[in-house]
């Protein structure tokens, strides 16, 4: 796997890439990678694309009082994944190839970024939009592979290359789970053991509700009982228990086509999101 840092030499492997392959697929991260990114390289293999990763820890999707600085950064072991994973170019730019002096461009997607982590991050969704738009117009994959994990971000990104007709597909992944059922994330890296186990709640809770729901459960009853027992493990601060739409992720009172139960909340230091698929 070739690794590059600066915008030329990104140009000419691609170029390279190109002649060698039906498609080029493309995988943002910040890296600290996990078997969640994992999926997002099989994803895009399993469609004959040449697998373009990139990492870059974007500081402008991080708030003031966030964990920019402690976000977790191994390179090397990143590398050794990705080349395990069968990934053909890593992308590793530094802030000053992406921000570089005079930098004033942001894009912001209203709608879809506005409520649940949009509200709870103000800011976030605007960092993650302009990041992507760069990425994305630097390398001018075919695919785009996100996983559904983050699942508002991947609305908002969605709707970003829809509203700039980037021509590019985005394919949302599956939530990769610990066998337990804790979804994969960078950051369970800051759990302490005893915060891991209490971890757990969220998508047990989250399970819990998406039963009630489904068997025609009050959706606000549904909603407080996850939050009471998110509260009951030693979560101390619940940011959103909310079931969306699962198109436009506004809020839903009764289940009518597909929803999504969406959750975000804090354990310690670790703020951690979660998402079920309602009503499929
Ligand atoms: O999901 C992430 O890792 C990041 O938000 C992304 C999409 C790479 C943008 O920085």
């Amino acid at each position: 796997m070739e690794i590059v840092r600066n915008i030329e030499d990104l140009r000419q492997a691609v170029a390279k890439l190109r002649i060698s392959a039906p498609g080029i697929a493309m995988v943002p991260t910040m890296g600290a990678l996990h078997a969640g990114h994992v999926a997002l390289v099989d994803a895009a293999r399993s469609r004959g694309c040449q697998v373009v990763v990139s990492i870059f820890v974007n500081p402008t999707q991080f708030g003031l009082n966030e964990d920019l600085d402690a976000y977790p950064r191994r390179e090397a072991a990143d590398v050794a994944m990705l080349e395990a994973a069968g990934a053909a170019l890593l992308w590793a730019p530094d802030v000053a190839t992406m921000y570089p002096q005079g930098f004033a461009t942001s894009i912001s997607v209203s709608g879809v970024s506005e409520r649940w982590d949009g509200a709870a991050r103000p800011g976030h969704f605007a960092g993650v939009a302009t990041v992507v738009a760069k990425l994305l117009q630097q390398v001018r994959p075919d695919i785009a592979c996100f996983g559904e994990k983050d699942y508002q971000q991947l609305a908002v990104i969605r709707r970003l290359v829809a509203d700039l007709d980037m021509g590019i597909e985005i394919v949302g992944v599956p939530t990769q789970r610990d066998d337990d059922g804790l979804a994969l994330s960078s950051r369970n890296t800051y759990l302490t053991p005893d915060e891991r186990a209490a971890a757990l709640a969220l998508p047990r809770a989250l399970g819990e509700a998406r039963t009630a729901i489904e068997r025609g459960g009050d959706v606000a009853r549904a909603l407080s009982a996850a939050a009471a027992r998110l509260a009951k493990a030693g979560f101390d601060l619940i940011d959103y228990i909310a079931l969306v739409d699962a198109a436009t992720l506004e809020p839903v009172d009764r289940l009518d086509g597909q929803a999504r139960l969406l959750a975000a909340a804090k354990i310690g230091r670790t703020r951690l999101i979660d998402n079920l698929a309602v009503g499929d």
